[in-house]
């Protein structure tokens, strides 16, 4: 029976309690033309030693398989004094090329200066309080003292470690919803994200909070009139953040390779950074080629990139409108250009220490500290961000894009090693298009 004519399943129920293969056969027969070949294809990428699979297969559910991706290296990084090769996870081409090519232009340049501006992370309880509002504030210093007692066993081991619970504010949004509270909780998490601890506290303040307010004298007749809605971490980590720059003189840019003059690169360079501080649609392409970079290395490291990259988007709109996350200077003959990026990173715990190449990234960066790491990300995502200016406005982005793209074309076209060896030599002077490259392996 071929593919169209047979009973096609596409719903199941219990497909989690399949076996892996089972899943991929059901897949296989369900979905795709050729089941058995879907099936070796798919089981070609399931890693030879079985241990390292179940590892893997760990990290999520319902696995078929593993997923490529590149895994590239930016080295030359010269950082606060210190050399870096810089792991980078990333399926678009020039990305790592870019990066490189920054990292070496700074490394003559006096290299990247960091700075870490803070450390602490957020987490909330979000709750309900129908009683009076000054007896939930007359008892908060009673509530504060019993959460963090009643949450000891949790965070012994991170006070040993110099991290824990640094501070619980009330806050009151009943001018925004009836009876809306939150207890805002700040942490230090040292060298780990802290995202289980932030929340496995948070859960223990919910708990004794209720309890709290069912024993106290003043609250107890009316228990009732709190309810936890849920207690979770924020991403948004605006003092969790570091600060990333590059320096000098105005005359010491050169021309990059363009006909321009360093000074007019250096007004052309500021004027771009600008557009970006004043309009969103523009700060949003920007600020997506700093991410470039630096989920690159948030995920070399097996960090969580929806987490940085929600932060990084929400504090690029923390004065009130979208902007660009890095900025640019040009004073007394000084070209200086830096971003501060909020970047809540581990490096221990999480997928850091289980992914086996997440460890090697770790392994090629120094084994860095939570704080180290965070600097690393920061100034590739600055270098990510001054390549792509100075190609928009040197020579546009395209023509470099395009000739790292084109051997991606010539695979989806199927060319064999001699063709990709001709086209390339071909296209050295010429410009790149999907229909450029098929025309010239037809002729
Ligand atoms: C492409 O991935 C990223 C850029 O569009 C960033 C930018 O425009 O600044 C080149």
């Amino acid at each position: 029976m071929d593919h169209k004519t047979k009973n096609i399943q596409k719903t199941i129920s219990g497909f989690s309690k399949l076996s892996k293969v089972g899943k991929l056969k059901w897949l296989a027969e369900n979905f795709f033309k050729d089941p058995q070949s879907t099936i070796e294809e798919l089981r070609s990428y399931w890693h030879s030693d079985d241990r390292q699979q179940k590892i893997l297969d760990g990290f999520s559910e319902n696995t078929i398989s593993n997923f490529p991706m590149p895994f590239g290296v930016a080295p030359n990084f010269v950082i606060d004094g210190k050399p870096y090769a810089v792991p980078m996870v990333i399926e678009e081409s020039s990305v790592v090329a870019a990066a490189s090519m920054a990292a070496k232009y700074w490394m003559t340049r006096g290299g990247f200066k960091t700075t870490i501006l803070g450390t602490v992370k957020i987490g909330q309880v979000h709750f309900k309080w129908y009683g009076e509002g000054s007896i939930l504030r007359s008892i908060f210093p009673e509530i504060k003292l019993r959460l963090k007692k009643e949450a000891m066993t949790i965070t012994s081991n991170m006070d040993k470690r110099g991290g824990g619970i640094l501070d619980i504010e009330l806050v009151d949004f009943t001018d925004k919803e009836e009876g809306l509270y939150q207890l805002r909780c700040s942490f230090e998490t040292c060298d780990s994200m802290g995202a289980n601890f932030i929340n496995s506290v948070l859960e223990q303040f919910g708990k004794s909070l209720q309890l709290f307010i069912e024993e106290h004298p003043k609250t107890s007749d009316q228990a009732n009139k709190l309810m936890i809605i849920m207690c979770i971490l924020s991403n948004f980590t605006p003092n969790c953040v570091v600060r990333a720059e590059v320096s000098c003189p105005i005359s010491d840019l050169g021309t990059m390779g363009s006909n321009l003059d360093a000074e007019a690169l250096a007004y052309k360079f500021w004027t771009a950074i600008r557009i970006a501080e004043i309009d969103p649609y523009r700060a949003t392409t920007h600020n997506k080629g700093i991410f470039n970079g630096i989920d690159a290395v948030v995920l070399a490291t097996g960090n969580d990139f929806r987490a940085i990259e929600a932060c990084g988007h929400a504090y690029a709109a923390k004065d009130g409108h979208y902007q660009s996350l890095s900025h640019c200077t040009i004073e007394d003959d000084v070209f200086r250009f830096w971003i501060d990026m909020p970047l809540a990173v581990g490096t221990v715990g999480g997928l850091t220490s289980l992914h086996p190449i997440a460890k090697k990234s770790l392994e090629l960066l120094g084994n860095p500290s939570a704080q180290e790491l965070m600097k690393v990300i920061a100034v590739t995502g600055l270098a990510q961000n001054f390549a792509a200016v100075r190609s928009l406005i040197t020579t546009g982005i395209q023509s470099g894009h395009m000739k790292m793209h084109l051997v991606n074309i010539l695979h989806q076209l199927n060319a064999s090693d001699e063709q990709i060896k001709n086209a390339v030599i071909h296209f050295n002077d010429k410009v790149v298009s999907f229909s450029a490259v098929r025309d010239f392996l037809q002729s």
